[in-house]
């Protein structure tokens, strides 16, 4: 069992991690054109993020390796447009027109691989977001197991993007956690070139 397995039902009950999931989910819709998007959450968890953003959704899948996570999420839904499934990038369709992902990718080691798998995934013109912690000293989680980034410099993994034919459309500080000492959470919205 994994240690996101361990604090599912949990998850939600941390009032730290609803308030953060808001105000990413809010950001987005401010960077975002309107309309109603068919959208991937990576690293969904419990779908703090996707329950969000019902209201600018065609349907809203998530992905994540935590069963649990997944199995929570699904709790949540009546309708098969939203499910979330415990699966691996590659065996999801081609077909999404927003990928999001919140404080996921500090848990991925090699993020160039990501991007490229991430843009398999997106329809031309789609959109990617990414919400994270801005470069931290390590002390953010008091358990760094499967901790791959103590948080990332906003510019750097913007230029990853851009690397792989991506356009930076918003990048912002969304929020500040309060901890021990302040965690700034950056969001980073892309546009597939083509
Ligand atoms: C800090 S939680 C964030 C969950 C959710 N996005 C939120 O904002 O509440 C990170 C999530 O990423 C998932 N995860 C970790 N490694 C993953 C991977 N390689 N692929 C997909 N999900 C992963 C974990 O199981 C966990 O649910």
């Amino acid at each position: 069992m994994s240690s996101f397995d361990a604090r599912a039902q949990e998850w939600d009950k941390n009032q730290r991690r609803r308030q953060t999931a808001q105000k990413v989910a809010s950001a987005i819709q401010e960077c975002l054109p309107k309309g109603r998007y068919d959208i991937l959450d990576f690293g969904c968890g419990t779908g703090l993020v996707s329950f969000e953003l019902v209201d600018i959704a065609k349907s809203i899948m998530g992905v994540d390796t935590s069963a649990k996570m997944v199995e929570e999420f699904n709790k949540k839904s009546d309708t098969p447009h939203i499910k979330a499934y415990q699966t691996r990038l590659e065996d999801l369709p081609n077909s999404f027109d927003l990928i999001l992902s919140s404080m996921t990718f500090h848990h991925i080691k090699n993020i160039d691989t990501l991007i490229q798998n991430l843009a398999k995934k997106l329809r031309p013109k789609g959109f990617i977001c990414v919400a994270d912690l801005v470069r931290e000293d390590g002390s953010f989680h008091s358990d760094t197991t499967g901790v791959y980034h103590f948080g990332f410099d906003p510019n750097k993994l913007s230029q990853s993007f851009e690397k792989y034919g991506f356009i930076l459309r918003c990048s912002k500080i969304v929020h500040t956690i309060q901890k021990h000492k302040a965690f700034d959470i950056f969001l980073l919205c892309f546009q597939k070139e083509s």
